[in-house]
């Protein structure tokens, strides 16, 4: 019996973990998999609800969970509030909590999503990139961090980018262990021309590289890695890097997928335990209007059925089922072509939820 707590959270979120729910429980009805699942508030919800962005009784709840789905945290509603108290707070706070460091973020393009990348098909046909992205240390959370009076009478906002050699060797190790599982290159992203975080980084990885001899090491600036993402993404297997690089850097090699709708990540702890949501945001402009694309929230279930519940059988079936909506011609918006009709984030979910009854 595997315990599956949901956070829909803020904006859009509900509507697709909606629908990733009802994935879960078509799974379950099936027979294939015995699910408990339960539900709490994180985020803005969470601050209207109980005060603060995430209560320690939901970090109980999900401590004890095999895994959660998240749907997204924050709207302009909270966006005045005090830092500490905003919405992005109890997302922080989860990742810290389970201690997820690693953070997975694939950037595939399905064939039939071709005409919605930014890049012309040549550049992205048959894209497949993984971006690990270290998530509980870097600049996130360096200390000291803080906005003061200074000491010249102007006010100064600092943070502190610090990684140590540990925190590393460990994000290297999971880019290196998912790479022997694809294409064996890795793709170290840093700024040592200019960091001495980025330099211990650098090395750090290069000596962890020595236990992966079948891997392909290399290094890039961030600055390159982003021009290079643009022009020529296919040269890329996996990516690692610190979490502020990973969190621009993944953004942008969405898009090149066609639509950030599209895209699910997983955050895993040492014992491959996970935290699993869309990589989207909120995005408080469409949230309840059944417009949402539900689809990176019902591939982020294919990812914890392969990452944490060991099920990668059931995993393919979900990945399946999205590829034929698509070859179905059925869009939301986001991926319609212009001037081509679109479903809402229910009938999208309806129809994979369909492909999947009839797929066992
Ligand atoms: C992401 C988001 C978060 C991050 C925000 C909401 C705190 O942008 O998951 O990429 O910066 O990590
Ligand atoms: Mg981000």
């Amino acid at each position: 019996m595997h315990k599956i707590m949901i956070l829909p959270g803020d904006g859009i979120g509900p509507e697709v973990t909606a629908v990733a729910r009802r994935v879960l429980e078509t799974l379950a009805s099936g027979g294939e998999l015995e699910l408990s699942i339960e539900e709490g508030d994180i985020g803005g919800v969470s601050i209207d609800t109980h005060g603060v962005p995430l209560t320690d009784a939901v970090v109980e709840r999900a401590r004890e969970a095999d895994a959660v789905l998240l749907g997204a945290v924050g709207g302009p509603k909270w966006d005045t509030l005090e830092r500490d108290r905003r919405p992005e707070r109890g997302l922080l706070r989860i990742r810290t909590e389970l201690g997820l460091f690693s953070n997975l973020r694939p950037a595939i393009l399905f064939p039939q999503l071709a005409d919605a990348s930014s890049l012309r098909a040549e550049l992205v046909a048959g894209l497949d990139i993984l971006i690990v992205r270290e998530l509980t240390g870097g600049i996130y959370f360096g200390r000291p961090r803080g906005i003061d009076a200074g000491e010249d009478g102007h006010r100064r906002g600092y943070n502190t980018l610090i990684y140590s050699e540990p925190e590393i060797r460990r994000i290297a190790r999971s880019a290196f262990e998912v790479a022997m599982r694809r294409g064996r290159k890795v793709t170290s992203v840093d700024k040592a021309n200019v960091l001495e975080s980025s330099e211990l980084w650098r090395e750090v990885v290069t000596d962890t590289a020595r236990e992966y001899p079948e891997v392909e090491l290399s290094h890039m600036y961030v600055d390159n890695a982003a021009m290079q993402l643009i022009r020529a993404p296919k040269q890329f297997d996996v990516i690692v890097t610190g979490n502020m690089f990973g969190d621009i850097l993944s953004d942008a090699a969405a898009m090149l997928t066609g639509s950030i709708g599209m895209l699910p990540s997983a955050s895993l702890n040492e014992s491959a335990r996970g935290l699993f949501e869309p990589i989207h945001g909120s995005a408080p402009d469409i949230a309840g209007r059944n417009v949402a694309n539900p689809l990176a929230s019902v591939l982020s279930v294919s990812m914890m059925l392969r990452y944490t519940l060991g099920r990668a059988d059931l995993a393919e079936r979900v990945d399946r089922a999205v590829s034929t909506v698509l070859d179905l011609g059925l869009r939301t918006a986001d991926i319609a072509a212009p001037g081509e009709a679109s479903v809402g984030t229910t009938e999208m979910g309806e129809q994979i939820v369909a492909c999947l009854a009839t797929s066992g």
